[in-house]
């Protein structure tokens, strides 16, 4: 069972906040490979058309290779609840894998794992973070307005290599 992570939306940093009304602590951290199973699962329930468990830890061990300190998790009375994953490539940054358990979300949790990655680009000198939603995916483009992310007027195209 998810811990119930309160009522009201927490303010944290970048490490272990207390909430004072619930006692509920939350922890944004660097992914550790204990973590693995919890993210898999939470990644199966926030992307459930994508492709399943063996796609998700490919997509971890290659991330562990390149800038491992900018995947992160939130992390609620010692589970993970949401992950966001970011890298800089020189001229831009982009967001990956943001996700916030069903059972967690609306306190602020997947604003705070933005906040942190962007903090972690930054200390990087990237100027400039990009990101991609489905187009389907209303609620998430509500989301990312809400945090200061704005639509722009780009075609996105991608191309799989080997
Ligand atoms: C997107 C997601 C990470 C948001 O996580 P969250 O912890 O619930 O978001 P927050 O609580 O930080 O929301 C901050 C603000 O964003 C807006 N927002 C969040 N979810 C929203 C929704 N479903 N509809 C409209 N606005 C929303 C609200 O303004 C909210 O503030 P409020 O709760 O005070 O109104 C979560 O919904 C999720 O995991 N979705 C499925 C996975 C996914 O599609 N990820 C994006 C891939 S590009």
């Amino acid at each position: 069972m998810m811990p119930d992570v309160g009522r009201r939306h927490v303010q944290l940093s970048r490490c272990t906040n207390v909430d004072e009304d619930t006692g509920m602590t939350l922890q944004i951290r660097a992914f550790r490979d204990g973590d693995r199973a919890e993210v898999v699962e939470l990644w199966a329930e926030a992307f459930p058309d994508e492709p399943g468990h063996n796609a998700s830890s490919d997509m971890i061990d290659r991330k562990l290779r390149v800038q491992p300190e900018l995947f992160l998790v939130a992390i609620v009375d010692g589970r993970v609840v949401g992950t966001a994953m970011a890298g800089f490539d020189g001229v831009r940054g982009w967001l990956h894998r943001l996700a916030v358990r069903v059972s967690a979300r609306r306190r602020g949790i997947g604003a705070q794992l933005v906040r942190s990655v962007e903090d972690g680009l930054a200390a990087l000198g990237c100027p400039k973070v990009n990101l991609q939603v489905r187009a389907e995916n209303t609620s998430v483009v509500a989301f990312y307005r809400a945090i200061g992310y704005a639509i722009e007027g780009r075609v996105s195209m991608g191309k799989h290599l080997g």
